[in-house]
């Protein structure tokens, strides 16, 4: 399994790594089948979001995707973060290994639950964005063997 030099240089130096006192959002996901958790913080001035910040306890696809995922959230609004695919960070890191790829759900995923979190605090509705689950493993397909 090789990893692109996108997806080593963000393991390597992560963008966006620490927390935010007093979010505006925040979210914290897991796969319970590795045990990987990622957590996003948001900074939300007017609907847009100011400052985004990432704590992952993951593998190393896990950190490059929280560190992409922050960099294409950041100065968006929050009716076009919601938008942010696991698909476009993968494309955005050049790609990941197929067995690799449901990592990079823990991010969507993790960007929607801080995102839910401040629609919650505000009573506001963000088309799109749906209740978030915070175990993402009961999205995946199950292999079959
Ligand atoms: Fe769990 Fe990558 S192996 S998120």
């Amino acid at each position: 399994m090789s990893y692109s030099e996108m997806v080593m240089d963000h393991f390597s130096n992560p963008r966006n790594m620490g927390e935010i006192s007093n979010p505006s959002g925040v979210g914290t996901v897991g796969n319970a089948q590795c045990g990987d958790i990622m957590r996003i913080y948001l900074e939300i001035d007017d609907d847009i979001i100011t400052d985004v910040k990432f704590k992952t306890f993951g593998c190393a696809a896990a950190v490059a995707t929280s560190s992409m995922a922050t960099e294409l959230v950041k100065g968006k609004s929050i009716y076009e973060a919601v938008k942010i695919t696991n698909k476009a960070v993968c494309e955005a890191l050049d790609g990941l290994p197929p067995v690799k790829v449901h990592c990079s759900l823990l991010a969507e995923e993790a960007i929607h639950a801080a995102l839910w979190d401040y629609a919650q605090k505000h009573s506001i509705e963000i088309a799109g964005l749906k209740q978030p689950k915070s175990d993402i493993h009961e999205d995946e397909e199950e292999e079959k063997y």
